[in-house]
């Protein structure tokens, strides 16, 4: 027993001396409170649903955006797609309307992809959209546009290059040689450090504010790249000086300090409850695809329904998280039919629903889950949604609901929903009610027997 608690005493004490190591090498520029951190993604956590967008040459394979590296296209073959490239139908400003209909509040566009492609006219390299068919800068006018439906600005930039010249070869390079240890001393990876750098002062100076970045990725260990390679803590101070409050992604490899991310991001993975990290719930952001490819994939089969989608959708938020839902537009520069659809259901969901959405998120301990559902929830408005999956017959039992709300209502057409609690507990109390199948303290919502004419209704509770 005493071993135990000196033990325990011990676990503590080295316990807090950790933390209190990570606070003290906090390195001074990017010192910020809780609240402050807080107060600088409030945008974020309220608005919690974005489009992602995987643009880039590697549309015309049509193959995934990994092609390069899955079919092991040399440099100079890859280099047919840059000459090819021409986008004629490109219109973002249709992009952003489609964006802004499906209740998207933020963009994230792929400037450059691990290929090294830059969709923007950087003075850093020729590898460039401006040097293809197509002529012209991508990213200013996609910008304007997104920004004229009033959405947030994000950039995703690939940490991973694998055109530049002195980006290492290394165990993921499409395009390494035989002896390509031996060939790394020619290559520097200073310069390249220094490259990236002078892309991303571009990309937070010249396109006025942007809200969110997406660094992509780390592979730490031998034959991989980490915090080392990148030198993490040296960009990331350069992005805060250009851009404090940009929010910004955890794939620099700085997961072991409490400064150098400002959100998870589970890829194509949905957590089973609100993700934490010393027992703390941290801001989660998952990105998700329609199809499983990021880019363009033309023989891709395996689309998510739109009720999957929405549901992912309400799932996330139930949890505390953001979606960043991806589109890979044709080389053409359209979004596709399949994508179209699926935006066209979120949109018509979003449209009598993203009161559950916005500025909602996990619902406190005390409701419980109703049977097939997910529950969001707004604290400031003091509102609980229950989103009903699987529509039941008649009545939906809350347990434990009694006195915790004032009014409910279809979120679709805000009609009313009557309810009521069992006299007395228990299925004893006999009668064949179906109120007398539950506690006092349940409440029964009673429903109409024909669903709702939406993918997803959602019941919408004024609490108390
Ligand atoms: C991965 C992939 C990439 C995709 C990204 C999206 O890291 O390498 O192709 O862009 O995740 O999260």
């Amino acid at each position: 027993m005493k071993k135990t608690i000196v033990s325990l005493i011990l676990l503590f004490t080295s316990f807090s001396f950790v933390i209190h190591a990570q606070e003290e090498n906090v390195p001074s520029w990017a010192k910020e409170t809780k609240a402050e951190k807080e107060k600088r993604m409030e945008w974020w956590t309220h608005d919690r649903f974005g489009m992602f967008i995987h643009w880039g040459i590697y549309a015309l394979p049509a193959r995934h955006e990994w092609v390069q590296n899955r079919e092991r296209i040399s440099k100079s073959e890859y280099k047919k797609y840059q000459e090819l490239f021409n986008p004629d139908l490109y219109d973002p400003k249709e992009w952003a309307a489609k964006a802004k209909a499906a209740g998207m509040k933020y963009v994230v566009l792929t400037t450059k992809h691990h290929d090294g492609f830059c969709m923007w006219d950087t003075k850093h390299t020729d590898y460039k959209i401006t040097n293809t068919p197509y002529g012209k800068d991508i990213l200013k006018p996609f910008v304007d546009a997104f920004r004229a439906e009033g959405i947030r600005i994000g950039f995703y930039y690939s940490l991973i290059d694998w055109h530049h010249p002195h980006f290492t070869y290394d165990n993921m390079h499409p395009d390494k040689p035989e002896n390509w240890k031996e060939e790394n001393k020619n290559r520097d990876m200073t310069k390249y450090r220094q490259y990236m750098k002078d892309q991303l002062t571009e990309l937070l100076t010249e396109f006025g504010q942007i809200d969110e970045l997406f660094l992509d990725f780390s592979y730490p260990g031998e034959g991989g790249k980490g915090h080392k390679e990148w030198d993490s803590e040296s960009l990331l101070k350069h992005v805060r000086s250009l851009m404090p409050n940009v929010i910004v992604d955890n794939r620099m490899d700085l997961n072991h300090t409490t400064w150098g991310w400002d959100y998870f991001t589970p890829e194509q993975f949905m957590p089973s409850e609100w993700p934490t990290l010393n027992g703390e719930r941290i801001p989660w952001e998952t990105c998700q695809t329609f199809s499983g490819s990021w880019g363009y994939y033309r023989d891709e089969y395996t689309w998510k329904s739109p009720h999957q989608l929405i549901t992912m959708l309400i799932e996330t938020v139930s949890k505390g998280g953001n979606l960043l839902l991806n589109v890979g537009p044709t080389a053409r520069g359209v979004f596709d039919d399949r994508a179209n659809e699926r935006l066209d259901a979120i949109a018509q969901w979003m449209k009598f629903h993203s009161r559950s959405i916005y500025g909602c998120t996990q619902a406190p301990d005390e409701f419980s889950r109703p049977q097939n559902c997910f529950l969001t929830y707004n604290p400031e408005k003091k509102r609980l949604y229950i989103h009903v999956l699987e529509w039941p017959f008649k009545s939906l039992q809350l347990k434990g609901y009694k006195g915790k709300f004032k009014y409910a209502q279809l979120l679709n057409d805000d009609s009313e929903l009557k309810f009521s609690s069992p006299k007395v507990s228990g299925i004893e109390a006999g009668g064949g009610n179906m109120t007398e199948f539950g506690q006092s303290d349940d409440v029964f919502i009673q429903l109409p027997v024909e669903r709702p004419n939406v993918e997803i209704p959602v019941i919408e509770l004024v609490l108390e």
